[in-house]
């Protein structure tokens, strides 16, 4: 009689050494195939004498199930396993804090900015930029503004030494002087620029950013200015129709001189510009007086033009519906995720402003 002992021995350490799954088919054949193992065994039992095969064959039957039982096992196992695998390949820690990715953002100050520059340098304005530390000539002097004159006080000047000539500007005005100062007329330029004063509440910082607008030529009257700032409104505020309002007022460096309003209402708690009966001023604006134009060596008999500044900061609180100017300056990141705007979007009069 066949040693089966033996032969289970065999058998399961043939069992024991698959390793794969291909390895596993190939084992199981050769114990239960045609030809297997075990079904050759099975074979053998008529040839055995009577006496012998009833125990033969219930030892067969009972290798038969401790192999199959085996089998089984080896097959659970080999899918635990693979399971096992995927599992750790793909493991994620849900508890982990979030990845966040912060793609930069353009600050709203430099987005009006650079949208102003669009608007204007459609009609013909060129960008010139002054140093932010004047001197007290440029910045009130040469302005029309000479000591002693109450609207240097209505400044709140950083003096920067005690003979006070030097300062940090307070204004995108001298930039007027510097541009007449280096060349000749006519001269249509646009100056955006930091400006400093000695404030600082929900509507003030103490650093804010201003826009200057000069243009002077023979011919350039009133009717000029109001033109060009009517043009500009409507195209910063992206509407059709818009109200202004001309109110007289005082600036040293200009005479005339006078504030401008748009009209705007509040409809669903959001602003609305352009229409409505509520006003809101929005810049200072003049034609250049004579003694400016002669402090840089232009002759006001041949030449004038008209000047005007506006709050960038606040053109782009209105525009963008911020109520806080100091968030402008804190530098938080969350703020900007929300304000600020797409780095690859650069606004263009044709293709849209502000999209
Ligand atoms: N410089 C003025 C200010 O800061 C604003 C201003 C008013 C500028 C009238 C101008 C102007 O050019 O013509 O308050």
């Amino acid at each position: 009689m066949e040693n089966l002992n033996q032969i289970e021995s065999e058998i399961l350490n043939k069992i024991k050494s698959a390793k794969d799954r291909s390895a596993y088919d190939l084992i199981k054949t050769q114990i239960f195939g045609k030809k297997g193992i075990i079904t050759e065994l099975f074979k053998k039992i008529s040839d055995l004498e009577q006496s012998e095969r009833k125990e033969y064959a219930s030892r067969l039957n009972s290798l038969k199930t401790k192999v199959t039982d085996i089998l089984e096992k080896k097959l659970t196992d080999f899918d635990q396993s693979e399971i096992n695998k995927k599992l750790k390949n793909e493991k994620i820690d849900v508890t982990l804090p979030g990845r966040t990715y912060f793609t930069g953002k353009i600050h709203p100050v430099s987005q009006v900015i650079d949208e102003v520059t669009s608007i204007f340098s459609e009609i013909g304005f060129a960008v010139e930029e002054g140093p932010d530390v004047e001197n007290e000539y440029y910045n009130f002097s040469a302005l029309n503004t000479p000591e002693n004159h109450p609207a240097r006080d209505m400044h709140d000047t950083f003096y920067l030494n005690h003979s006070r000539d030097l300062l940090l500007r307070t204004h995108t005005s001298p930039v007027q002087i510097r541009t007449m100062l280096k060349g000749k007329p006519p001269f249509k330029i646009i100056a955006p620029g930091r400006t400093y004063r000695h404030d600082s509440d929900q509507t003030h910082s103490p650093m804010f950013h201003q826009l200057e607008g000069l243009h002077i030529d023979q011919n350039v009257n009133m009717g000029h200015l109001k033109g060009c700032l009517y043009y500009f409104v409507k195209k910063f505020f992206e509407v059709e129709k818009v109200k202004i309002r001309f109110r007289p007022s005082h600036f040293p460096f200009t005479e005339p001189s006078a504030e401008v309003d748009i009209g705007y209402k509040i409809q669903d708690g959001k602003i609305k510009i352009g229409e409505g009966d509520k006003w809101l001023e929005i810049l200072g604006c003049g034609m250049v007086h004579p003694n400016v134009l002669k402090n840089v060596k232009v002759n006001p008999k041949k030449y004038q033009g008209y000047a005007f500044g506006v709050g960038i900061d606040r053109l782009a609180m209105l525009k963008y519906g911020i109520n806080d100017l100091r968030a402008f300056f804190e530098s938080d990141i969350r703020w900007l995720e929300f304000y600020g705007f797409d780095p690859l979007d650069v606004p263009t009069n044709y293709r849209g402003l502000s999209r």
